[in-house]
């Protein structure tokens, strides 16, 4: 499979300038794997599996850490933007939850700790190349630990790696690469990295016809 140049410069200002849009003096904290407000028969937190310690790769404006830290977890966010992280700092940390301004590639491949859990909502593993994440994901992952994420299906026939501008294709050029597979590629990926219970589905939205939620999940042996 394909994997797009890792050019940090780019995707960084680009989620520096998303950050300035999605941060709302009302923010509280939420756990949500989907795009709707009301998803029935959407899963919650549980998905994690009860853990301890959990690392959301791509934790934008970390209200779902803010979340799983209010019910006793001790959660860490790693986001590339430096925007977020400083309001996503200012905002949660007086909770409990740390924040780490990183790619997340570096952050794993730099640090020594393990997790109960690791997760995504439309994060970091939307964005990065499963064949170089899932691996250090694993290895990042205590014994019996849950790797889970969400993000939108695959658009039929679009696969690899899929450039992505910012705004109104004017002014400078801010773009990113997302990952979108089938289902089934996905699991692949995983299984490849060591995963076991691999189990990865889209789920419909609560509107016929409407953008579903990719969400996978996986067990660390
Ligand atoms: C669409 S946002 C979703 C964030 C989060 N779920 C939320 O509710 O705010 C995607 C986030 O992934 C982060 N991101 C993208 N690529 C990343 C990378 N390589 N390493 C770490 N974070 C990354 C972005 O900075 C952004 O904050």
């Amino acid at each position: 499979m394909p994997i797009a140049p890792h050019d940090l410069d780019h995707e960084r200002q680009l989620w520096d300038a998303y950050a300035e849009s999605v941060f709302k003096a009302c923010l509280e904290p939420a756990f949500r794997w989907t795009q709707y407000h009301d998803h029935p028969g959407a899963p919650g937190p549980e998905l994690l599996g009860g853990p301890g310690t959990a690392l959301e790769i791509g934790c934008g404006t970390g209200r779902a850490l803010a979340y799983l830290t209010q019910q006793g977890v001790k959660g860490t966010g790693v986001d590339l933007s430096p925007v977020m992280v400083e309001r996503a700092a200012a905002q949660w940390e007086p909770l409990g939850v740390e924040f780490v301004q990183a790619d997340v590639l570096g952050y794993l491949n730099s640090i020594g700790q393990r997790f109960d859990a690791v997760y995504s909502v439309f994060g970091a593993a939307w964005f990065t190349a499963p064949e170089r994440l899932f691996p250090l994901v694993a290895a990042h992952l205590n014994p019996g630990g849950v790797f889970a994420f969400s993000q939108p299906p695959a658009i039929p026939g679009a696969y690899g790696p899929q450039g992505m501008y910012k705004g109104g294709f004017a002014g400078p050029a801010m773009y990113t690469y997302r990952y979108s597979y089938e289902p089934q590629d996905w699991a692949r990926f995983l299984a490849e990295a060591g995963f076991v219970h691999v189990d990865v589905s889209v789920l419909h939205a609560p509107t016929p016809g409407h953008i579903g939620t990719l969400i996978g999940r996986a067990v660390r042996p």
